[in-house]
């Protein structure tokens, strides 16, 4: 447990940074999403060679190729393009047919060698990337309708310019739980007190598919947190 989120991104800063070191030709599951920001600016400080890393897509929007509140954009801007990652494992935004959209990209991830560091935030109603519930451990990559408390976090996204006030998108594809939960190494960032109680759920509910992030109790899973979730004083 850390003092503040700018110390949480300094700790998951240097655990991929240690990652990449030891694995250069990582295969690493890219959240966006605010929480793993801070976390994505401290790993750019940190200069480390990226350029045989994979940058692999976890989620995304279902609306035209040009809008700016494609989460490829907003991985790009965020973590490619800073980090200096050149190969980057995205859903293919040409297909209209959907499904076959997300076969390709499971079948792409799987033809890799499947995930080694998955980069995770933490939903407000328990989701990993739009897995949202009820998922269970074994929901495939697949197009997504958004929960109602998943269209209000993402709504604060694209709240403010330079995207102009517009709503969350309800429509998406994500990354399945059977990838997910199958890599190497999970790394969960979670800050901010309104992460108190579904982190502590998280951690203590016998896993269940109306709670995704439950499944991962049994897997290879580091935590990084702030006081603020964990309700510490010290
Ligand atoms: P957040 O989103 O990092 O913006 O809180 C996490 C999530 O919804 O998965």
């Amino acid at each position: 447990m850390l003092q503040d989120a700018a110390a949480v991104a300094e700790e998951a800063a240097a655990l991929i940074a240690r990652y990449v070191k030891t694995k250069p030709d990582a295969r690493v599951l890219v959240a966006t999403g605010n929480t793993p920001m801070p976390t994505y600016e401290a790993l750019a400080q940190l200069k480390p060679d990226m350029s045989d890393t994979w940058a692999v897509q976890l989620d995304e929007y279902l609306i035209p190729e040009d809008d700016p509140r494609r989460l490829c954009a907003w991985m790009a801007r965020a973590y490619v393009t800073p980090l200096g990652v050149t190969q980057v494992l995205g859903f293919d935004l040409s297909l209209s047919d959907t499904q076959r959209m997300c076969r390709l990209h499971a079948d792409k991830i799987g033809t890799l060698g499947g995930v080694d560091l998955a980069i995770l935030g933490l939903g407000p109603n328990g989701h990993l990337g739009f897995n949202e519930p009820p998922s269970g451990s074994n929901a495939p990559t697949r197009a997504v309708t958004l929960s109602q408390a998943s269209l209000a976090s993402n709504a604060a996204y694209w709240s403010a310019a330079p995207h102009g006030a517009r709503a969350a998108p309800r429509s998406a594809v994500t990354v399945g739980m059977d990838i997910i939960l199958r890599a190497d190494t999970i790394l969960l960032l979670v800050t901010g007190r309104h992460k108190r109680d579904i982190l502590a759920r998280t951690l203590s509910e016998t896993p269940n598919p109306g709670l995704p992030s439950s499944y991962l109790q049994g897997t290879n899973l580091v935590v990084i947190t702030d006081q603020d979730v964990t309700g510490s004083t010290a």
